[in-house]
């Protein structure tokens, strides 16, 4: 059946292996592409599909509303899978307000414009918002997981915009009856992710024998799962998903960071032929992020059981893959760490 989708935020790191998997799969759909592109959107990321007939790209602002409404119109769009956001907890700290803003406010015009086009006839459209596990908080080291039924307690300006953008997501289908579906996943890692956050900074700190900054003593857990694993899942969810529901999805793949690094620099010295081990001396601990998350881990049980996904990949697998994709793609590393952006980090551990 053909339909037309907005995909929000396509040209960041996880809505582009949305974009790519949903183009390339689904011929007959139109995929919408929309993205402001800030510092974190880029178009590189989708140069091998940004040919397709199937495919187009709008630049524009989840937060300007009478826009948004009008690309629903004429649009004619049956769903929205909703990735756009400001993501980095780091950059929440020194900036909520622009958090508060695109998250909260920037989903909040999402809503109001799938209502207002939708409200006559809400059979077969999905407004589809893709969430985080930070929301429910932290765990202890004692095994347990984040299920659905996880209560909220977001401990980071980044996490409590989210959880806001979630509890609205939930009053429009229940205030509204707009049909949605939330997924809460753990952290991504692969190709084409933006180099502030830890695995991409640090494989590409390692190849430039830069420091690398642990915060506190490295002990935060992190459950990892790779991108194009979390695009599958949003694939299927957005197909066969239920109205209303809420997915965790996760990778049962828990690292300390010390330990994930650890690998990391494993990895990348054997693929540079450097000494084993050589890069370990690249390991500086700084002091902790403020408010830092002890430990996530997703329980996506529901998931395997109701829709059949699983990890497709091992976590060794994966880390080799994305550090081959890194070397291999030096340039496109280069594109975006110059400038702006290495301005902004070198401000970071001033
Ligand atoms: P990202 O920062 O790489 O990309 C975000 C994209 O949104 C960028 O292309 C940016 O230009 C766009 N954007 C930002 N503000 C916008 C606005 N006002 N209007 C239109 N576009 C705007 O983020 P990501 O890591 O790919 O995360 C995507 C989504 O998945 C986010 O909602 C995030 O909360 C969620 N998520 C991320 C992870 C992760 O590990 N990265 C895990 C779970 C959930
Ligand atoms: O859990 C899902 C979340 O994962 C997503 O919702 C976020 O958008 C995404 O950014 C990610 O958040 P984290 O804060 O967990 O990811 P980050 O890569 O920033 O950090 C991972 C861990 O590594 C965390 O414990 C902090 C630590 N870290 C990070 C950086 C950037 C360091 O020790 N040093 C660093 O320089």
């Amino acid at each position: 059946m053909k339909k037309n989708i907005l995909i929000t935020g396509g040209a960041g790191f996880i809505g582009s292996h949305v974009v790519r998997l949903f183009v390339n799969k689904y011929p007959d759909y139109n995929i919408i592409n929309l993205d402001k592109l800030t510092y974190a959107g880029n178009l590189e990321n989708l140069k091998d599909i940004e040919d397709k007939p199937n495919y187009k790209f709008i630049k524009a602002d989840i937060c300007d509303f009478d826009t948004i409404l009008k690309i629903f119109q004429e649009e004619n769009l049956d769903g929205v899978i909703h990735l756009a956001a400001e993501s980095h907890v780091d950059r929440s700290i020194k900036d909520p307000f622009t958090f508060a803003q695109t998250n909260v406010l920037g989903t909040l015009s999402l809503l109001q414009a799938a209502k207002e086009t939708w409200k006559d006839n809400y059979d077969n459209k999905m407004f589809y918002h893709i969430s985080t596990d930070e929301v429910y908080g932290e765990l202890e080291f004692d095994g347990s997981l984040f299920t659905e039924t996880t209560s909220y307690d977001p401990h980071s300006p980044y996490s409590a915009s989210k959880a806001a953008s979630d509890h609205f997501v939930r009053a429009f289908h229940d205030t509204y009856g707009l049909p949605i579906i939330i997924t809460n996943c753990s952290n991504n890692y692969g190709p084409y992710q933006f180099p502030e956050k830890l695995i991409p900074l640090f494989i590409n700190n390692i190849v430039n024998k830069k420091p690398l900054p642990v915060y506190g003593k490295g002990e935060n857990v992190r459950d990892w799962l790779y991108v194009v694993d979390h695009a599958r899942a949003i694939d299927i969810i957005y197909h066969k998903g239920r109205v209303a529901e809420t997915y965790n999805i996760g990778g049962f793949n828990e690292w300390k960071n010390i330990d994930l690094i650890k690998v990391m620099i494993k990895t990348v010295d054997k693929i540079l032929g450097n000494k084993e081990g050589e890069s370990l001396n690249l390991i500086q601990f700084v002091t902790d992020r403020a408010g830092h998350d002890l430990r996530y881990a997703i329980d996506s049980t529901k998931l395997k059981n109701e829709l059949g996904w699983e990890p497709s990949l091992q976590f060794e697998e994966g880390i080799e893959l994305t550090v081959r994709w890194y070397l291999e793609n030096q340039e496109w590393m280069k594109n975006i760490t110059s400038g702006e952006y290495e301005k902004y980090y070198e401000s970071m551990y001033k």
